[in-house]
């Protein structure tokens, strides 16, 4: 048996209930694993409000640490023991136990504890992606500017970091002056409160006139027009997010009057569909984290019974860097 947290429906934190479930033996392709720590991430907002709709009941929660206790057949990078770390569909990581497909499952370096662990992996794994592969026409090279908005968040305070270790300048936004401070002292090159200050006169005074080559945008809603305009001509608009609420819909024309733009919008299930590329970039990660070049700050910890309020102050832009659910 395990403590699992489910919603019967969508809508508000009040719909996340503890139940108690009964956990199998992994089928072939999957394993056991008894959770150490699990990941609290942005995209569980919007799994259990609607915003992206899926089956019920659902069961919460993208990514965790662990023991691994079981494997099924044809599972071959695991054994029963191993440290374990994952950022992975289906969602259900918000329990004690549970059986979950193997390939996104990766061995945790026995230097990274687990409430990193469990901390890392979703968000690590988005700013792997992003600084790595994400890229305008032509890469990025040492020097180069780029706009990282929400940048003290989870997702935003690794990037600042290895976008530093990578030698750009990332200009981060962020809600409050604290915030702000905060995306500074971790490598942000330059940051802007754009709760009180218009972030497009700022890009363009801090580029000297020119722009960015991209602009990294999680928030959506309220940053993409201007985000738009931040960018150099041919520079890359990389959507990954909504938590301001979905882009309004736009016509293409609109990218060619800005100067040949490019938009994308990526998201880390696409990058980890099989195990080689999922262990490729946990492999990156793992090493930027081990080397010190990113820190992994957990800033706030809720029981896992306190889940609802771990929402709540996600929600309303109270936290900064990780949260963790403790079991
Ligand atoms: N596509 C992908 O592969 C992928 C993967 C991971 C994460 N993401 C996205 O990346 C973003 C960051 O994820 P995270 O888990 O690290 O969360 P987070 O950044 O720790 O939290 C979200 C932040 O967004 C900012 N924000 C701006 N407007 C907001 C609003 N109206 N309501 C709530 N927050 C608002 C807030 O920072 P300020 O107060 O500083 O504005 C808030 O702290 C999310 O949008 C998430 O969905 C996408």
């Amino acid at each position: 048996m395990s403590k699992a947290v489910r919603i019967d429906r969508h809508g508000g934190p009040e719909e996340m209930k503890i139940v108690e479930v009964t956990v199998g033996e992994p089928g072939p392709g999957e394993i056991r694993i008894r959770h150490k720590a699990v990941g609290l991430n942005f995209i569980d907002v919007y799994q259990r409000s609607g915003v992206y709709q899926l089956p019920m009941p659902l069961s919460l929660g993208m990514e965790a640490s662990g023991v691994v206790e079981a494997v099924g057949a044809g599972v071959t990078h695991l054994k029963a023991g191993d440290r374990a770390a994952y950022a992975s569909q289906p969602p259900g990581s918000y329990c004690e136990v549970r059986v979950m497909p193997a390939k996104c499952v990766c061995k945790l370096p026995d230097a990274i504890d687990f409430d990193t662990g469990a901390a890392m992996m979703l968000k690590g794994l988005t700013a792997q992606y992003l600084l790595k592969k994400t890229l305008p026409q032509g890469g990025l090279a040492k020097g180069d500017f780029v706009l990282f908005h929400a940048a003290a968040g989870g997702v935003g305070l690794i990037a600042c970091q290895w976008a530093k270790a990578l030698g750009l300048q990332l200009i981060g936004t962020a809600g409050s002056d604290q915030k702000c401070a905060l995306a500074k002292e971790l490598g942000a090159a330059h940051v802007i409160n754009y709760s009180k200050e218009d972030f497009l006169p700022r890009v363009k005074e801090i580029t000297g006139g020119k722009g960015v080559k991209v602009v990294y945008d999680s928030v959506g809603k309220d940053t993409w027009d201007k985000s738009l305009d931040c960018l150099q001509p041919f520079g890359l608009m990389a959507s990954f997010g909504n938590s301001s609420g979905p882009p309004t819909p736009f016509a293409p024309g609109i990218l060619g009057a800005k100067g040949s733009l490019y938009v994308t919008r990526q998201t880390l299930f696409t990058h980890i569909s099989s195990r080689e590329s999922t262990q490729a970039m946990a492999d990156d990660l793992f090493e930027a984290v081990t080397s010190g070049k990113v820190k992994i700050r957990i800033d706030q910890r809720y029981p896992l019974e306190q889940v609802q309020q771990a929402h709540r102050d996600l929600e309303a832009r109270k936290t900064t860097g990780c949260t963790v659910l403790t079991l």
